[in-house]
């Protein structure tokens, strides 16, 4: 079974690559040959990736999916949330984001935090939603450099090394998104049967 995946960011595909049951394949949208930068205009992750799923199947008639995360911060009443990748400003970079956060928890004591994703696929003209969370803390300053976005800064529950010190292999046994992609193909090899 052929999918695309509405995204332009090559570190999410790259997640998503490894998490590929037998029997399906993923095409991203450079992959499938789509160029098209997708707004993410709405306050909620559920809207944005609806919004990205839906613009795709508009333009191409074919099955696909699409995801937004956001990082959730207790102390930040869930601040970034779903302007975790416009936190800084709109031309913000994963830097300039990781700096603000870690300026808005300086001193605080609560680092609890939770990355969120949510998929929205659409399959045989259906929308159907999956969740991903992954729990974890703060850290008081950046360590590692592999990842992206706010992964040197985010530690899952369960382990001392931030996502950023981990393998893909590794950070995929705790993630968020790893999570929901778990739940999508669950779904879609029920509906191969
Ligand atoms: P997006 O809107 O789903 O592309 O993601 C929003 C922002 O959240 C991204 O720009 C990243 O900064 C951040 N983000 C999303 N997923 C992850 C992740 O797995 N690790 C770290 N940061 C992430």
């Amino acid at each position: 079974m052929q999918l695309i995946f509405a995204t332009n960011n090559a570190h999410k595909v790259a997640e998503i690559q490894q998490a590929i049951p037998a029997g399906f394949e993923v095409l991203s949208l450079r992959q499938a040959g789509i160029h098209v930068d997708i707004p993410e205009p709405h306050d909620t992750l559920e809207a944005n990736a609806s919004e990205k799923s839906g613009v795709i199947l508009a333009m191409t008639g074919t099955n696909c999916f699409s995801e937004d995360t956001g990082l959730e911060v207790e102390a930040l009443n869930g601040a970034p949330g779903v302007r975790s990748a416009r936190y800084a400003g709109d031309q913000a970079s994963f830097a300039d984001n990781v700096q603000l956060l870690l300026r808005n928890m300086a001193g605080q004591q609560d680092r609890n935090a939770r990355f969120r994703t949510v998929i929205s696929l659409r399959f045989n003209g259906e929308e159907h939603l999956f969740e991903g969370i992954c729990p974890g803390h703060i850290t008081d300053a950046a360590r590692g450099d592999g990842g992206f976005g706010y992964d040197p800064v985010f530690v899952p529950a369960g382990d001392t090394r931030s996502f950023a010190e981990m393998t893909l292999a590794e950070k995929n046994q705790y993630s968020h998104r790893a999570k929901a992609v778990a739940k999508l193909f669950d779904f879609l090899a029920r509906q191969k049967r």
